[in-house]
């Protein structure tokens, strides 16, 4: 399995709704699918499932949720508890979100400096998120693992980030999103760089295998592009066009690009602004390339129905080929 975390420390850049509506697009090409809420805001579990099935899950302990599943190891009780995927269809499976896994943030910190003197513990507790995604993705047979995390470089976002082979980064197009670029980048390297210290230290009997780590950038995804002639659009258009040297120098770490066609080769789809499909889609509790006219996508709007099916279509293609699938 192949695993994306969708990872930008500028909140609202469309994180979670891009990683929902991928993961429901390659199902429909007929890829496996498991998606892991590391996110404390669990906005992506609100997504997927009816408040009534979260707040079920939330009290259920034994593993129902990411962070029920982790509460012996964080006890000091036990190891990671397997965690019970949620079915949303048959290609694809939820490792549930949950608000208490903010808890475990000061654990996360303090076991990642313990990992260098080769403590087992620390490792377990380090790469719980990629066992569990693993685990379930073995079990299901899945191809393609994503990874959806709250807007911040903290403890919980390093150890999710360390169990992705490849990164793509949301951004919107104004100041606080580039700059959100700027710090995204150098904190990868440092983590790639950290963890592969500590995976040198590693104590030989821990009987699992310990993830790269690898972070590789897949590229960015602009969101809710204003494509009008407006002066919003305008604004817009100046912050994209900063967007690529950016890219280059602060994620890939190299020199900006030069001329058109290497401006846009780390550009893996500009968005829309959906507007009214988003609001149907999240209504409905479905995909906004999914809605019918009984969920309010009438007239007009199941031209742009169909319009955002191949948007994300081709999106999905674009991604699987640059993952080797
Ligand atoms: N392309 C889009 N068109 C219209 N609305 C969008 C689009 N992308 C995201 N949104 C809306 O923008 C808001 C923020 O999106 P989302 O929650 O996906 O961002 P996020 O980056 O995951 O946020 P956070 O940093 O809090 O996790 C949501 O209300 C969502 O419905
Ligand atoms: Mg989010």
């Amino acid at each position: 399995m192949k695993t994306i975390a969708f990872f930008n420390n500028k909140g609202g850049v469309g994180k979670t709704s891009l990683l929902y509506h991928l993961a429901w697009m390659f199902a429909l090409r007929g890829r496996k699918v498991v998606a892991a809420d590391l996110d404390p805001q669990a906005n992506l579990s609100g997504m997927f499932l009816q408040d009534s099935r979260i707040e079920a899950l939330w009290s259920a302990g034994g593993g129902a949720t990411v962070y029920s599943a982790m509460q012996p190891l964080i006890e000091g009780t036990g190891d990671l508890l397997p965690v019970a995927p949620q079915i949303v269809d048959e290609r694809l499976a939820l490792l549930a979100g949950d608000l208490s896994l903010s808890e475990i943030e000061d654990e996360l910190s303090s076991v990642w400096p313990r990992c260098l003197s080769g403590e087992g513990r620390a490792f377990r507790v380090t790469t719980a998120f990629d066992r569990m995604l693993r685990g379930v993705g073995t079990s299901r047979n899945a191809e393609i693992g994503l990874i959806d995390v709250g807007p911040n470089l903290g403890a919980i976002n390093r150890c999710a980030l360390i169990a992705a082979d490849f990164v793509v980064i949301p951004v919107g197009a104004d100041l606080f999103s580039i700059r959100g670029l700027r710090n995204v980048g150098p904190k990868l390297q440092k983590w790639r760089r950290e963890w592969e210290a500590r995976r040198r230290e590693a104590p030989g009997t821990l009987g699992f295998a310990l993830p790269d780590g690898a972070m590789t950038p897949l590229g960015y995804v602009i969101s809710r592009y204003a494509s009008y002639g407006s002066d919003a659009a305008r604004a817009f258009q100046r912050w994209l066009d900063r967007a690529p040297s950016v890219y280059a120098e602060s994620v890939l770490a190299e020199a900006p690009p030069l001329g058109e066609q290497a401006r846009d080769r780390h550009r893996l789809a500009q968005l829309k602004d959906y507007r009214s499909l988003m609001a149907f889609a999240q209504e409905a509790r479905k995909p906004m390339f999914l809605l019918r006219p009984a969920d309010g996508a009438i007239g007009g709007h199941q031209a742009a129905v169909r319009a955002c099916y191949d948007d994300f279509n081709e999106l999905a293609e674009t991604i699987e080929q640059r993952i080797g699938l």
